[in-house]
């Protein structure tokens, strides 16, 4: 056993952990990071968020010169694919992103130790065993911080194969573009990852269990994204069940059931994705030993600074409440070093932006106008279309619309819902607003650069006062 006390040891090099991890040492502490994988980074950067936007990005690029291109007058001739080339670029992008990590590990004097962290005993002064390919060794430390993250849980009658019945993981590395790829989950991960695939030549099929895609989002959203992918080619069984597959020689046949007439229908597939949602990851930690609460749905429990029952233990980003977003998990994790270095992080639920990176993106924050009429809440809604903006003329990119919602007394932006081109980059005009507590007004009355997209924003919210200007 090392004679050093650590003050912070953090248990997995995803988001929440290493931001968590800088943000401690920057305050002072002494701070060890624990991972199990080859590379730091997490489900992010290895296989999640950097890599699918890695293939979103090229395979829009692939789908443009396929089609839009010559609308602008360019002519490229013959468009092929170059699968193998498309993927050793994205593996490129993923490495520089990890070997960053690592070096910010280093640049804050951050011990790194790989291997796979359990907690060994609790009370003042706590042990990490570490187990790798070094062998095992024993980290003594102030405070831990489980930052382990969640992984996909998949159907139990339609178990992942790693091949064919895949999980985003391995879609990220197919060889092939699928002929037929059956997507079960019309959430985030499947509509996502279906249009990377369909818009290298795959046919995509997506059943989805309830009758609208991206739940959770605002309805229109939803509606307004379905129309759009359709239009590109993805099909929608919606309010429907997946109920297994059966292997038909080289193909697989996905079993399912229209949930308003219970009619059985079947689809053939080369390739299956299942998105249908991500558990917690706590495997191999030792939560048990030390007796660490879970909630009901498996994920640790924690009081609002992120401590769970055991004093000095802390848990942070997918492995607790709250949106698996690895924006999420990075903010908790500084909020939590600033907490433990007697300040007062906090983190801003209410303001956390989603995005769901398809083309148009969606992105969103606060509340949808489903989540208001439910609360009872009074608001105005304004809404403008990329159709009538000048930018979006330019780029030909007219699709989609801003909507904000505001609260009918105070005019305060309660939600801003965005489906259209870079709808991730303009939300964060909107979080800022919110996270100010600003109003409609605020956006309407500020200067917005002219042609822009980010003019569809001051739009809407002039809209909310019935006064645009540009329709
Ligand atoms: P999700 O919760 O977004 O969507 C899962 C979908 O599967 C839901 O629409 C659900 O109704 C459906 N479903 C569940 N069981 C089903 C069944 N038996 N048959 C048919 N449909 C079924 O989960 P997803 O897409 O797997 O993503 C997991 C997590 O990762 C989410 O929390 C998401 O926010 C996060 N993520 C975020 C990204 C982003 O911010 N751009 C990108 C990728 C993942």
């Amino acid at each position: 056993m090392s004679e050093t006390v650590f003050d912070l040891v953090v248990i997995g090099a995803g988001v929440g952990g290493y931001e968590g991890a800088i943000r401690a040492a920057q305050l002072g502490m002494k701070v060890a990071i624990v991972e199990k994988n080859k590379t730091l980074g997490g489900t992010c950067l290895n296989v999640g968020c950097i890599p699918s936007k890695a293939m979103l990005e090229s395979s829009e690029h692939f789908h443009q010169a396929k089609t839009k291109l010559s609308k602008h007058g360019v002519m490229v001739g013959e468009v092929k694919l170059d699968l193998a080339a498309m993927m050793k670029r994205k593996d490129g992008v993923v490495r520089q992103l990890t070997n960053g990590v690592e070096f910010l590990m280093k640049k804050n004097k951050i011990e790194t130790f790989k291997g796979a962290g359990k907690i060994t005993k609790a009370g003042d002064i706590k042990s990490v065993e570490v187990s790798g390919e070094a062998g095992k060794s024993t980290l003594q430390a102030k405070n831990v911080l489980i930052a382990t993250g969640s992984e996909a849980s998949g159907l139990p009658f339609l178990p992942f194969d790693g091949k064919r019945v895949v999980s985003s993981t391995e879609a990220l590395e197919f060889t092939e573009v699928p002929k037929h790829l059956v997507v079960i989950g019309g959430g985030v991960i499947g509509l996502e990852m279906g249009s990377v695939w369909l818009r290298l030549g795959s046919k995509v099929t997506v059943i989805e269990f309830l009758d609208r895609l991206i739940p959770g989002n605002d309805k229109q959203m939803a509606t307004e994204l379905q129309k759009s992918l359709t239009k590109q080619g993805m099909e929608f069984k919606l309010n429907s069940k997946c109920t297994g597959a059966t292997k038909k020689g080289d193909w697989l046949l996905v079993e399912a059931e229209d949930r308003a007439t219970n009619a059985k229908f079947t689809l053939e597939a080369d390739y299956i994705l299942v998105a249908t949602g991500r558990r917690p990851y706590t495997q191999g930690l030792g939560l048990e030993g030390v007796n660490i609460q879970a909630d009901k749905a498996g994920r640790i429990a924690v009081d609002d600074r992120f401590q769970s029952n055991v004093p000095g233990i802390y848990a942070v980003g997918d492995v607790i409440a709250g949106p698996m977003l690895a924006h999420k998990a990075g903010e908790e994790g500084v909020a939590l070093a600033e907490i433990l270095a007697g300040q007062s992080g906090h983190v801003n639920y209410h303001t956390i932006p989603g995005v769901i990176y398809t083309w148009p993106e969606v992105a969103s924050v606060g509340y949808s106008e489903e989540e208001l009429r439910e609360k009872g809440t009074a608001y105005k809604m304004g809404s403008f279309p990329f159709m009538a903006n000048g930018r979006a003329k330019a780029m030909d990119e007219t699709e989609g619309l801003v909507k904000i919602l505001a609260d009918a007394k105070t005019d305060r932006v309660l939600g801003v819902h965005i489906i259209g081109p870079r709808a991730g980059d303009l939300i964060a005009e909107a979080v800022s607003v919110m996270e100010f507590g600003g109003s409609s007004e605020d956006i309407a009355r500020t200067c917005h650069a002219h042609p822009t997209l980010a003019e569809v924003v001051k739009e809407a919210a002039l809209a909310v006062d019935k006064r645009t200007l540009n329709m």
